[in-house]
């Protein structure tokens, strides 16, 4: 019997699929398919020129020698890559000595979590932290869609706040008071402190101390999110978890750009104490790992144990190993800034309306631009001039919409040149 092929209603799938923030990066890889030709600053990817294949073989040879001089025989050799593994994931000491190594942050191998990728973090911790209706995910804005599209397929609510130094002073006490007032309970604050996503904006070392401080004082946790660390250009400032005395941070590392993103390889951080009413004691990482077990079992081992050789073999540090790519990251957001430093000359800049900020590194760059960059421009931008972008609105729904993101990490000085003079075309064409 042949029977009538099932149709879905849209409407009856889970809202998030047809939710504006889940639509748009659709939108703009059908773009970006359609016009191959054109220059895109869309995509947020590490350059590619240093990617070697031999690395891979390289670091999973040290991470099972590394076993093997700490006793494994050929059985739990094989087992490491072949077997299911530990939820919580195999390389969590490996984390602990780079984060202690790297970034002054200690914390034990069990307050750690290896997840598939920080994506799977942030899903991991919205879904253990927010638990009634009435919790709100406060995030600064424009913010990565990562954590706002997680926190919409959770039907989590999200609040946001205007991206200045830091969502701090009076604006996120007033808004978490403005929350209270209404019913609601703001849980968690998410931000990227370094060069951030999308805007490459760096919260200064006194706005830390004040969020931390402020955190204390309105009962809230913070999401730490900061896969550009190592490419800031200048001397790094503490992370907020290394600042963190009151265990008010959660946070979310990714190798994807330490490393690589095709490792699919990040991790939580989570040494939050967790009491239940018989007294029992645990930390915020076993319950986050009794969700991965229902969403990924565990972290492929052999991600994991090529990310682990690599650990090992920079001696838990990867500043030095990225140092090229790090130079390549401040070059190219340098050449970014000077290519429209010459396309708009400063009265230019002036009569237009245009500006630009002054990331000093990392992957993008906010350009301001006189008119709404939106779908529609894009899509006149990708057929008529050959250049991509990305409308920041996609950050920030129903908010700014003279923005754009410049992802500038993945191309080389002659396309940037050649993509920013097409770009300011564009611009000077719809200001006029
Ligand atoms: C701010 C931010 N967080 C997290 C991620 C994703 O990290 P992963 O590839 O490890 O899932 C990205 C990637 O673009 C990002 O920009």
């Amino acid at each position: 019997m042949t029977g009538m092929p099932a149709t879905l209603d849209r409407q009856s799938l889970h809202a998030s699929v047809r939710d504006p923030l889940l639509e748009t990066m659709n939108f703009l890889n059908e773009i970006t398919a359609r016009y191959p030709d054109a220059i895109s600053f869309a995509p947020g990817r590490p350059y590619e020129g240093f990617f070697d294949v031999e690395d891979v073989f390289t670091h999973l040879r040290i991470y099972l020698d590394q076993l093997a001089a700490t006793g494994a025989g050929p059985e739990d050799l094989r087992r490491a890559l072949f077997q299911y593994g530990p939820t919580a994931g195999q390389i969590g000491h490996l984390i602990a000595e780079h984060l202690a190594a790297e970034e002054d942050i200690r914390v034990p191998a069990e307050a750690i979590v290896v997840t598939v990728g920080c994506q799977e973090a942030m899903l991991l911790v919205l879904r253990t932290l927010f638990a009634r209706p009435e919790d709100v995910l406060v995030v600064s804005a424009p913010c990565y869609v990562g954590i706002t599209g997680a926190a919409r397929l959770l039907d989590i609510r999200v609040a946001a706040l205007p991206e200045s130094d830091a969502p701090v002073g009076d604006a996120l006490p007033r808004l978490v008071a403005t929350e209270r007032a209404a019913g609601r309970n703001p849980r968690a604050c998410y931000v990227v402190p370094d060069v951030s996503n999308p805007t490459g904006t760096t919260m200064s070392l006194p706005a830390r101390h004040r969020l931390l401080a402020a955190a204390e004082r309105l009962d809230l946790l913070i999401l730490e999110d900061s896969p550009y660390r190592l490419f800031t250009g200048q001397a790094r400032l503490p992370t907020l978890k290394a600042l963190d005395t009151g265990r008010r941070v959660v946070h979310l590392g990714s190798f994807a750009k330490s490393a690589f993103p095709g490792a699919r390889t990040g991790f939580v951080v989570a040494d939050q104490e967790v009491v239940d009413r018989d007294g029992t004691r645990s930390l915020l990482a076993a319950e986050l790992a009794k969700v991965k077990s229902m969403v990924t079992v565990n972290t492929p081992s052999l991600s994991q144990a090529v990310i682990g050789g690599m650990l090992i073999r920079h001696d838990y540090r990867l500043s030095e190993a990225n140092a090229a790519a790090a130079a390549h990251y401040v070059a190219n957001i340098a050449a970014t800034r000077a290519a429209l430093g010459r396309q708009f000359p400063p009265q230019v800049r002036d009569r237009l309306g245009v500006s630009w900020n002054d990331p000093g590194g990392g992957f993008f760059l906010t350009l301001r631009v006189p008119f709404p960059a939106d779908d529609a421009l894009l899509a006149t931008s990708a057929s008529e001039y050959g250049v991509i972008w990305t409308p920041m609105a996609y950050f920030q729904p129903g908010g700014d919409d003279h923005a754009i993101r410049l992802a500038c990490s993945y191309l080389d000085p002659k396309q940037i040149d050649e993509g920013v003079a097409r770009l300011a075309r564009l611009v000077r064409e719809r200001a006029r």
